[in-house]
């Protein structure tokens, strides 16, 4: 069986080059992965894109930092990315480079299509620019004078700069949005990209810069080089051959069928990316799904906060399927998930070694010790067959309909019913008492002709997850080619009667998980030290010792009144991706609002019920169309790093700070 001819083609973002890939970058790449197996397993010709970003002022300053050239810089870190793909067992069918020849020349040739056809015009830059966001900024856009999503410094600019009719496109993107609702998912992102983005109005793009030189230069004007959004979101087209003559099945591929993207890239990939390709006459995607954040406690992973989870570590530990499989089982896709390590521990544990582990361990040996490893073919059946048959014989129509909406976690609940359900009827049937008298062997036989079935059903729905885990489930249940396809999945009872299993060693081992926590946090600490050793220079101590400028005296301090307030509620501000709005009860009856730039640190259920410092008497202010009345204490305790300061529970509200 095929799937009907039909293409499938799926891409994850191409990623920074940055020198350590966290769990959360590898949460896309893995949920695209089991995507893409998914669709070849229906027979699909299936083409799974993934790849790396690596133009921008970022990595020029970068690789000057290291001493190198942005090229080298690039090359050594992309080596790194490909080799976690390759450990994550990734099944990408194409890895586009945006410093790859025929990438950029597809680039530069779309910039002056966009050029000719009058979408992109020659204007005046003025403003700020924020170089670890690559975002440009207006001076009415800026919080505290700061990058409104970052809330780190911003540099001025202002230059000669290509801008791109961004704003031409809002009412055929609405058109697009209400003739296509499935067009962006969760559903949640429609309103939040309308009533964010689209509805305030949408402002032209500057889409050049000639203040650093690592991008594609504009061809017709060459000190110009090109966006990097631009640059890089073109990668979907140019890696089929849009544009070059390296790859030839544009045709064949395009339109995509979904883009995987984390939920803040969302509104690049739902509104900048259909207008550059209305722009063009070209199809649009025909899906953009944004999922959400893994976060450890007190807000997103981040590497200069050093509270990375470094997959690696974990797939060596644990095996690779143990992860793939936990981080898609753990949190609905679309949701943002806490990560913990014993949530990863305890889920292994629970489903993989407990559940699945023991049901094919015991259903084989059982063979084994009770028929020498052959199933004799004399059966008998009883009522209590028919409730797990039944699940069996559903499951696969119930696991399509959650896979088919990227439920990836409903879909591996529907698998571990199936499973729990067979393990309580090794219970019910107890198949160690009929093998007491050999009277029995047709029943035995049965119940356990039963177990293998199930298993077979579960290891071929499992086989996009875990593709390292589900051929030594099929070799140990003596299932052959013919019966484990995926067609084969919805039919019970191909195995053959007189089945042969071979027993091997146990697929996921228990983990105790005291000692191992111990031990990954053992491993974390090492790590920590490492990188201290190596970065003496970036103490944070002496960054604020010597940040001491000009002495007040303590009638200036007096001015600034200091207030303990604690947090009631807390909620990211819209079109802020890095403000949030939180409420305060600071002994006053009323209580306060104060908008703060910490979301990148922070998320709002880390901060709600916690009590911080305020500054009582700064003038009101309004950011982003939300008033704040006040600031919030924070510490800059590291490069790009925050940390509010909290007080004690027991000092009340509204204390005076002095
Ligand atoms: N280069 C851009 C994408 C350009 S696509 C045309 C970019 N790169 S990135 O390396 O910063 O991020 C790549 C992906 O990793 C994004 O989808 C982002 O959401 C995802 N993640 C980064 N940290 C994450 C978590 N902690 N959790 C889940 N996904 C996260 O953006």
């Amino acid at each position: 069986m095929n799937g009907n001819g039909k293409t499938f083609y799926i891409t994850t973002p191409i990623y920074y080059p940055s020198d350590k890939l966290h769990i959360g970058h590898s949460y896309c790449t893995v949920a695209t992965d089991v995507m893409a197996r998914y669709k070849r397993m229906q027979g699909y010709d299936v083409l799974f894109l993934t790849g790396t970003d690596e133009h921008g002022q970022k990595i020029e300053q970068k690789a000057q930092d290291a001493g190198v050239t942005p090229q080298q810089y690039v090359d050594q870190v992309v080596a790194g990315i490909k080799d976690l793909w390759k450990l994550l067992n990734i099944s990408n069918d194409r890895f586009i480079r945006t410093t790859d020849d025929y990438h950029v020349e597809s680039v530069q040739k779309i910039f002056k299509q966009l050029y000719d056809k009058g979408y992109i015009y020659k204007g005046a830059y003025k403003g700020k620019y924020c170089t670890p966001c690559e975002s440009f900024w207006t001076e009415s856009q800026l919080v505290d004078g700061k990058c409104p999503d970052c809330g780190r410094e911003v540099t001025d600019a202002e230059e000669e700069a290509y801008f791109f009719k961004l704003s031409a496109f809002s009412d055929r993107l609405v058109k697009l949005y209400e003739d296509n609702p499935h067009f962006m998912e969760p559903q949640s992102r429609l309103n939040e990209m309308v009533n964010n983005f689209i509805k305030p109005g949408l402002e032209d793009l500057c889409v050049s810069r000639t203040s650093f030189k690592w991008g594609i230069p504009v061809t017709f004007d060459p000190k110009h080089v090109v966006y990097v959004w631009v640059d890089a979101l073109s990668n979907y087209i140019t890696a089929l051959g849009y544009g070059n003559s390296k790859y030839h099945d544009f045709e064949k591929y395009w339109p995509a069928d979904v883009h995987f993207v984390g939920k803040e890239i969302m509104r690049f990939h739902t509104i900048i990316w259909p207008a550059m390709l209305m722009a063009l006459d070209l199809p649009l995607p025909k899906k953009v799904y944004g999922h959400g954040w893994l976060l450890l406690e007190g807000g997103k992973m981040s590497k200069s906060k050093g509270n990375v989870v470094d997959p690696v570590v974990l797939v060596n530990r644990y095996g690779v399927d143990a992860i793939r499989y936990f981080l898609l089982r753990e949190f609905p896709f679309g949701s943002d998930g806490l990560f913990s390590n014993e949530g990863l521990i305890t889920r292994i544990n629970a489903d993989l070694a407990n559940d699945l582990g023991n049901l094919v361990s015991r259903s084989v040996s059982m063979v084994e010790n009770y028929f020498g490893g052959t199933l004799p073919t004399e059966r008998k059946s009883e009522p209590v067959d028919e409730e797990v048959i039944s699940i069996a014989k559903a499951l696969k129509e119930k696991y399509d309909a959650q896979m088919e909406s990227y439920a990836f976690q409903n879909a591996l609940i529907e698998i571990f019913k199936l499973i729990s359900r067979t393990n309580k009827y090794i219970d019910e049937t107890a198949p160690w008492v009929l093998a007491k008298d050999k009277a029995n062997n047709p029943r035995l036989a049965t119940v356990l002709y039963n177990l293998l079935e199930c298993v077979r059903i579960a290891g071929i729905l499992l086989t996009p997850f875990m593709p390292a885990t589900a051929p030594k489930i099929f070799e140990q249940i003596g299932a052959g080619s013919d019966v484990t396809s995926y067609e084969s999945a919805g039919t019970y009872g191909l195995l053959p009667a007189d089945v042969t299993v071979h027993k091997q060693a146990g697929l996921f081992p228990r983990i105790d998980v005291a000692k191992e926590l111990a031990a990954l946090e053992a491993e974390k600490e090492k790590k920590a030290a490492e990188q201290k050793k190596a970065q003496p220079a970036k103490q944070p101590e002496k960054k604020a010792a010597q940040g001491v400028a000009s002495l007040i005296t303590i009638d200036d301090f007096a001015k600034v009144q200091l207030r303990v307030a604690k947090v009631i509620a807390c909620e990211p501000v819209p079109k802020a991706d890095k403000l949030l709005r939180l409420q305060l009860d600071d002994g006053t009856e009323t209580g306060r609002q104060v908008v703060s730039g910490i979301h990148p640190w922070y998320e709002p259920d880390a901060l709600v019920g916690k009590k911080v410092v305020i500054v009582a008497n700064l003038k009101p202010a309004k950011l982003r169309g939300v008033e704040s009345n006040g600031m919030i204490l924070a510490a800059d305790a590291g490069e790009n790093d925050v940390k509010v300061l909290f007080v004690d529970d027991s000092v009340p509200c509204g204390s005076t700070v002095r």
